[in-house]
């Protein structure tokens, strides 16, 4: 089942239209449906573009066979490549990654297609900021040494790399991503928000949600929120007090007063925007390492957040959900 994200899917088809010299970051909020995304742009790639391939290689991934999905069937060009379809001693994504710029250029003269999109999902969970910008640069500087080696060799661009565009995407949850990235340049960063009203809404009936705006108003258009919220049978206090013990929030806020910051996170709860302000910027950075809140960016894939005090959404900050909002306020509060 995969609902709506139009605007998400349209950006990706067009972002897949031709090469980018550099790649984008999409990060957004835990569970808001980044990987759901991917997986339904490899699905539609060659409805989009004919003959065009898409792989998708999943960072998390342990066993070699789930690491690379693709909407073709490329098991022979990954065993030529690097064994990857048998068992693998390095994590499987991180063999993957390494090998991408290899896999690429086995695919483009395999099939030779005008469009290839490699998405990489977990990328810095798999091999960290630093190693992730290394494998990244290394698969496009591998694509652009065989283009000019085999230029050299033949006197001519061989047609099938020739005409090739390969797009590189990289998904992040880590909380910690952006600020990481925005000290390198090798990558844009764009933002990818939980799902609109109207999304969210046919999402949550077809979960059979009894009181729609009940369960807006507790997760935001955050589809992972929804699924949770269904399998507690739709009862919000039994879901924010799972919250609040599994996200540890006692224990947050206690931190949080520890370090002096009490008073800067009861605003922060009311108004995100002060974790911008200099007051805010290092509990604002205790909780976006936490995926408590994130940063947001004017740079949007799809449809962007809007400023709503009541989901807690601000113009410079967000709270990933509501419900992580009004787990911490309980606390506040002493409720917890
Ligand atoms: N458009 C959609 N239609 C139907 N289900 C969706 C959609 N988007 C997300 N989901 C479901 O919501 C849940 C969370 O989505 P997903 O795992 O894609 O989020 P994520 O952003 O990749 O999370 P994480 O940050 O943990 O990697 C999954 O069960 C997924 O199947
Ligand atoms: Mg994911």
């Amino acid at each position: 089942m995969f609902i709506n994200r139009e605007a998400e899917l349209e950006w990706v088809r067009e972002y897949a239209r031709r090469s980018h010299a550099t790649p984008f970051v999409i990060y957004g909020p835990e569970g808001c449906g980044k990987t759901a995304l991917a997986l339904e742009a490899v699905r539609r790639f060659s409805s989009w573009y004919a003959g065009g391939i898409a792989l998708y290689i999943d960072g998390k991934a342990r066993r070699a066979a789930e690491a690379v999905k693709s909407n073709v069937n490329i098991g022979d060009v990954l065993a030529e490549v690097g064994g990857l379809t048998g068992s693998v001693g390095m994590s499987a994504a991180r063999l993957a990654v390494w090998l991408l710029g290899k896999i690429v250029e086995k695919i483009a003269e395999r099939f030779a297609p005008m469009n290839i999109l490699v998405v990489v999902d977990e990328l810095f969970s798999a091999v960290g900021v630093g190693e992730g910008a290394l494998a990244v640069k290394y698969a496009q500087e591998l694509g652009d040494r065989v283009l000019r080696s085999k230029k050299a060799e033949l006197g001519e661009i061989p047609k099938p790399l020739a005409e090739a565009s390969v797009s590189y995407l990289i998904f992040s949850s880590e909380g910690s991503s952006r600020r990481e990235l925005s000290r390198h340049n090798w990558a844009h960063v764009a933002l990818m928000w939980n799902m609109g009203e109207r999304g969210f809404q046919q999402l949550g009936e077809a979960l059979g949600a009894p009181d729609f705006s009940a369960a807006w108003r507790l997760c935001g258009g955050n589809p992972r929120c929804l699924f949770q919220l269904a399998e507690l049978d739709w009862d919000a206090e039994k879901f924010l007090t799972l919250i609040a013990s599994s996200r540890r929030i006692g224990w947050v806020v206690a931190e949080v007063a520890r370090r002096g910051f009490a008073d800067v996170l009861r605003e922060a709860v009311e108004n995100p925007d002060v974790l911008a302000e200099p007051r805010g910027l290092e509990l604002a950075r205790f909780l976006e390492n936490r995926n408590f809140v994130i940063e947001l960016s004017p740079i949007v894939i799809g449809q962007a957040p809007r400023p709503d005090d009541e989901l807690g959404v601000g113009r410079r900050y967000a709270w990933q959900t509501p419900a992580l909002r009004d787990a911490v306020k309980m606390a506040l509060e002493g409720r917890v």
